[in-house]
């Protein structure tokens, strides 16, 4: 199932949060001007060596680790539903002096358009946040590996469904998600703002303050099993599968363990819990093509 008439409010639900994001973050352009990085050394880890490599970066946002990763040698395509995250990504090229080509279109859309013509990148990137929004996984993670070359790798960093478990105020209050399960939510709310300087390292600002969101948003919920699974029914290695007690930037929790580096971990005397995973998967030769 396919749902564009959700995608399509998704995407309303993300063009209405993304200057109240936008607002928390005036240093961003100077600070990655100036040679700073957005992106951690966990997804670094898995996407390895960047130089000279060609790289799309899937559901961009705003494009500041498509900018990142773009500074670390990849000639970078970032994608978006979101005409106003596309918009500040350009600009945030533009007064970065960073080179990176940002398109608007709906990710199932653009893997349809890009394996229709051919095209081909050494890596395929998603972070923090892509899946939820995929109401299909094997159609997907066919397209992901029929625009990856041949050797090319995939990389994903992704919110642990564990975290999905447990409410703002960390009581265990949801099933494990599965199955593509739909969950509605009022909107996308102000991460940024209610994450400090964890999502801010260009420094944080108050910026918009009480946002809310009219547009309301529409997730779909999946398993690590079933998402590793659709990528290797698409005929892609995987060649690594990490888990994380910590998660980077974002504060999904009210009361969380503060830990070096902008991570953020369980609350304090809380047994740990996977909070991220990242994948890393290589097309190989086998890969089938549906293009
Ligand atoms: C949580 S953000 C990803 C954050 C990003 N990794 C970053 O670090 O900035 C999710 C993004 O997915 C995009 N998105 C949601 N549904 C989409 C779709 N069907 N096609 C393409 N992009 C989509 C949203 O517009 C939003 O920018």
């Amino acid at each position: 199932m396919l749902h564009r008439d959700l995608r399509e409010q998704n995407r309303r639900s993300w063009d209405a949060v993304v200057p109240a994001h936008h607002s928390h973050r005036p240093g961003l352009a100077a600070f990655l001007r100036e040679g700073g990085l957005t992106v951690f050394p966990e997804e670094l880890e898995l996407l390895g060596d960047l130089a000279g490599a060609t790289l799309v970066h899937l559901m961009c946002n705003t494009g500041q680790d498509t900018l990142s990763l773009a500074r670390l040698g990849a000639t970078a395509t970032g994608v978006d539903i979101s005409g106003e995250a596309v918009a500040r990504a350009r600009e945030l090229a533009e007064q970065s002096g960073i080179a990176a080509r940002f398109i608007q279109a709906d990710v199932y859309d653009w893997l349809a358009q890009a394996v229709a013509a051919g095209a081909r990148f050494d890596r395929v990137f998603c972070s923090y946040g892509a899946i939820c929004w995929l109401p299909d996984l094997d159609l997907w993670a066919r397209g992901v590996a029929d625009v990856l070359s041949e050797g090319g790798r995939f990389t994903m960093i992704e919110f642990h469904p564990t975290s999905n478990m447990f409410d703002p105020a960390w009581r265990f209050s949801r099933s494990y998600p599965s199955g593509g399960r739909r969950l509605e939510i009022d909107g996308v709310g102000d991460y940024v703002g209610a994450s400090g300087e964890g999502l801010t390292p260009g420094g944080f600002a108050a910026g918009t303050q009480t946002f809310q969101n009219d547009e309301q948003a529409h997730l779909f919920q999946w398993g690590i099993g079933e998402v590793v699974t659709a990528l290797a029914l698409a005929g892609l290695r995987i060649t690594t599968l990490r888990e994380y007690p910590f998660v980077n930037g974002e504060r999904p929790f009210t009361e969380m363990r503060a830990l070096p580096g902008r991570r953020l971990g369980a609350p304090e005397g809380s047994p740990e819990l996977p909070l991220m995973y990242g994948v890393a998967a290589i097309r190989c030769a086998t890969a089938t093509a549906t293009g």
